[in-house]
């Protein structure tokens, strides 16, 4: 399968990404605090093999190491999350100067290594004594993470101009509130609705205290959509494809393009918004970038007496699937870089995830070999440069994910990462993903050289 390179522009971000709580261990030192995850996964039965991540990749400790990957790899650009835990413990109130460190550390580090950092300030971690005094679904939490925002925007903005605000909402608000399988597990409808409102309103509050401390701040937020279709051609089914557009699409595209909550999903969930003037202005004050997270399309049937929004995901056979059980449709992330681009008018697109997971077996010889995860990589990458042939202004890709790590509530049965980590002893092994990722990279600086060269010469002939 052939990438079209040319398609994308000269400045591509090439990159890989990761979070925090999924990678860093460490979670006892330098003053850090227990998050939502650290409870959640230590609570018995909630994690595959009840795993947490307490030592996680041993990114802590190893980062020098782990950026030496990024370069083995040719990226050039670099995602990763700040633990709020680690920087403000309390949650709210005094700086923790040595979880700060950190970071600081680690973006000098990138920068010297000529990897552009993409700080997201939320993937998941919320500090536990904020969940003790209600999380999301109340408002002070999205206050709070405003004042956290201040903190590090104010810390590393003379040198970070890549931010987000928000990892995946979505997971956040439905799956930890109304779906319970990722902290703080629960299931309430009531809460879900107004966690989402908090946590759209900590991303608008969040963006202003960015641009506020770090002048020419890029600022976007991360969002995990999906391509949905309908089961069949009934009118039932077509209406339940539409709800789950706005469940999983629109609720978290709407306000964020100043269009404020999709009245469909409000009547279907039928909770009260806890507005205040001026929050919707806040939230829709209007993106540098978008990121798109993208794994797998979905499909639906009407399911009444299914909790909101009523649908049932219909498993079509014959489909290939990857060792998450997800579909494989590259099509879909094409699909959805256009429909950002011409029904939210994005100027500026990342796929800020993007991967597959599959059982990888380390051989006698130490090699790792995953065509699998090689052939997602690829056809994803070539849909993603048919789309920005089709116009979608797509500036950069991030792979899920550099490392293999703690896959949530799945623990460390999942791997996602271009390089293999041996939990047991840490040693990271670069699979056939991650050379084919470096491949195409290098491809794609090779077909740049060739373009300028063919321009300049053809300038000079024109002259
Ligand atoms: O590992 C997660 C990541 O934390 C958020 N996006 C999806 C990935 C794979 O499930």
């Amino acid at each position: 399968m052939t990438i079209d390179l040319a398609a994308l522009p000269h400045d591509f971000l090439w990159g890989t990404a990761t979070s925090a709580y999924q990678i860093e261990g460490a979670v006892a030192e330098d003053g850090r605090s227990p998050s939502i995850w650290d409870t959640f996964s230590h609570t018995p039965g909630k994690t595959a093999g009840d795993d947490h991540g307490d030592t996680a990749c041993d990114h802590y400790h190893r980062w020098r190491e782990d950026i030496a990957l990024m370069r083995r790899l040719g990226t050039n650009a670099y995602r990763l999350s700040v633990a709020w835990p680690r920087v403000v413990p309390g949650g709210a109130g005094e700086v923790n100067t040595r979880g700060l460190d950190f970071y600081d550390r680690l973006v000098d580090a990138l920068l010297e290594a000529g990897i552009t950092p993409s700080v997201t300030l939320y993937h998941w971690d919320l500090p536990q004594v904020l969940q003790d005094r209600g999380g999301w679904p109340e408002r002070d939490t999205a206050e709070h993470f405003a004042s956290y925002a201040s903190v590090v925007a104010e810390r590393l903005g003379d040198r970070v101009t890549h931010w987000a605000t928000l990892n995946e909402p979505l997971c956040s608000a439905w799956i930890g509130h109304l779906e319970g399988t990722m902290a703080p597990g629960w299931t309430d409808l009531t809460a879900a609705v107004r966690a989402s409102y908090h946590l759209l309103l900590a991303h608008g509050l969040g963006m202003r205290a960015i641009r506020d401390n770090a002048p020419g701040a890029q600022v976007g937020i991360v969002n995990n959509l999906s391509t949905i279709h309908p089961a069949s051609g009934r009118d039932e089914d077509l209406a339940a494809a539409r709800r789950m557009d706005g469940h999983t699409n629109r609720w978290w595209l709407d306000p964020v393009h100043g269009r404020g909550f999709p009245s469909d999903m409000r009547e279907l969930y039928g909770v009260d918004l806890p507005e205040r003037p001026g929050d919707l202005d806040l939230i829709g004050a209007g993106l540098d970038w978008l990121g798109l997270n993208y794994y797998f399309p979905q499909t639906v049937a009407d399911d009444p007496a299914a909790p909101a929004p009523h649908v049932r995901t219909v498993r079509r056979d014959g489909v290939p699937r990857t060792g998450m059980d997800w579909e494989i449709d590259p099509s879909g992330i094409e699909e959805l870089l256009l429909r950002l681009a011409d029904e939210y008018g994005a100027r500026k697109l990342y796929v800020t995830e993007n991967g597959s997971s599959f059982p990888d077996t380390v051989r006698p010889d130490g090699t790792v070999d995953d065509p699998e995860r090689a052939d997602y990589l690829t056809s994803h990458l070539a849909a993603c440069a048919s789309a920005a042939r089709r116009g979608a202004p797509l500036a950069g890709y991030f792979a899920w994910s550099l490392l293999d790590n703690f896959e949530w509530a799945y623990g460390y049965d999942k791997r996602f990462g271009l390089v293999h980590v041996d939990y047991r002893t840490q040693v990271r092994t670069v699979k056939g993903s991650g050379r084919r990722y470096a491949e195409i990279i290098d491809a794609h600086g090779r077909e740049r050289e060739g373009r300028a060269e063919r321009e300049g010469k053809g300038g000079r002939e024109a002259a």
